[in-house]
């Protein structure tokens, strides 16, 4: 953090929602230089009130009008207002720190994790785009492996929570998991297309080419452009499975060179935001349920890749609506302000 004394008018679209609600722990957690907080959302939380800082705080319709002011205006809400709102906040002079799909892969938007790309923050650039949840602990993974021994080929495949879709997914997770234990079977889903309690589906986002979804595309097109590697190989299977929090990935690398797995455990301690959890003989590698709420981003089952003389193998676990989504932007928000852009 700066420490250069100044505080910042923030407003919050989407303070409702899974993403939102992170987002205001993590001001609780961190001496990020509040002046003064907006809360935004629909219309239908309009006059729900929510405590932030021992404050209470009326959240208000996201419109025109309420971004105006702010310094930073956060954006975690749906497609359509990311698309009106995120330039908006921009021309108004704030900095927009946007998590929906919109702008990531905009040529003019920074698509930033600080901790791989923080230069890509540059002066005048008032729109920035921060990564899916599971792009974000990838390329830190690689980002910390790349400048020892280059990635030629990135093989990954993720267990992604209900969480990564919102608040009524993990409803929907909760009333399906009641239901299947009363007995109920084959349950048709709201938010999915099929039931996903004590279920898992190939499927995030919607199909594009050559069968690959959306999510899957992103893995792929989003790693390019944060590493600045626009044609390394990558590919990606990305599957919702039955958990709340956190996003967990199994990743097959292909080097330039062989890799000890104790090198990479060297390479990924010393990489700030990485936590190696690896230590599988007291049966100590990173699980949804020991990640949740934590901010690093947790690696283990580091080891040899034995299908490949280059290759190693891997297992991410880092909570989405942290590093994923709320943490990451604040981590924008803030680098911007050490390194003076605001
Ligand atoms: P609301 O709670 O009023 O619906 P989630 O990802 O958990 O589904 O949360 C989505 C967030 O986006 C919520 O805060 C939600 O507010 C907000 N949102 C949804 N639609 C709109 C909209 N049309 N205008 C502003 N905020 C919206």
């Amino acid at each position: 953090m700066s420490g250069n004394g100044r505080t910042y008018n923030v407003a919050v679209v989407g303070a409702t929602g899974a993403v939102g609600k992170v987002f205001l722990e993590i001001l609780e957690e961190r001496p990020f230089p509040l002046k003064s907080l907006r809360l935004l959302a629909s219309a239908r939380s309009a006059g729900t009130r929510l405590r932030v800082r021992g404050e209470t705080i009326t959240v208000e319709e996201t419109t025109p009008q309420a971004i105006r002011g702010a310094d930073f205006v956060f954006i975690s809400a749906t497609d359509e207002i990311s698309r009106e709102y995120a330039p908006l906040a921009a021309q108004d002079g704030a900095v927009a720190i946007d998590d929906s799909g919109v702008w990531r892969l905009d040529p003019g938007v920074p698509l930033v994790v600080p901790e791989v790309n923080a230069d890509d923050l540059a002066p005048g650039k008032r729109l920035i785009a921060i990564p899916n949840c599971s792009t974000t602990p990838l390329v830190m993974v690689l980002a910390a492996l790349h400048p020892a021994n280059p990635v030629r080929r990135v093989v990954v495949s993720t267990y992604q929570s209900v969480s990564g879709t919102g608040a009524a997914a993990m409803r929907e997770l909760t009333e399906q998991s009641r239901q299947v234990l009363d007995g109920a079977r084959d349950i048709p889903g709201s938010v999915y297309p099929h039931q996903i309690g004590f279920n898992l589906l190939p499927h995030i986002g919607s199909f594009k080419e050559e069968g690959y979804t959306s999510e899957e595309w992103k893995m792929v097109r989003e790693t390019r452009k944060i590493l600045h590697l626009p044609d390394l190989p990558v590919v990606a299977t990305t599957v919702r499975v039955p958990v709340y929090l956190c996003h967990s990935e199994s990743v097959n690398l292909e080097l330039a060179r062989p890799m000890e797995p104790g090198e990479a455990r060297t390479l990924l301690r010393a990489f700030p935001g990485i936590e190696v959890l690896d230590d599988p003989e007291h049966n100590a590698y990173p699980h949804p349920v020991q990640a949740a709420g934590k901010d690093p981003v947790y690696v283990g089952r580091i080891r040899r890749d034995i299908s490949h003389p280059a290759g190693l193998a891997l297992w991410i676990v880092s909570d989405n609506l942290r590093k994923g989504a709320a943490l990451n932007a604040i981590q924008i928000a803030e680098t911007m302000i050490a390194r003076g852009l605001v």
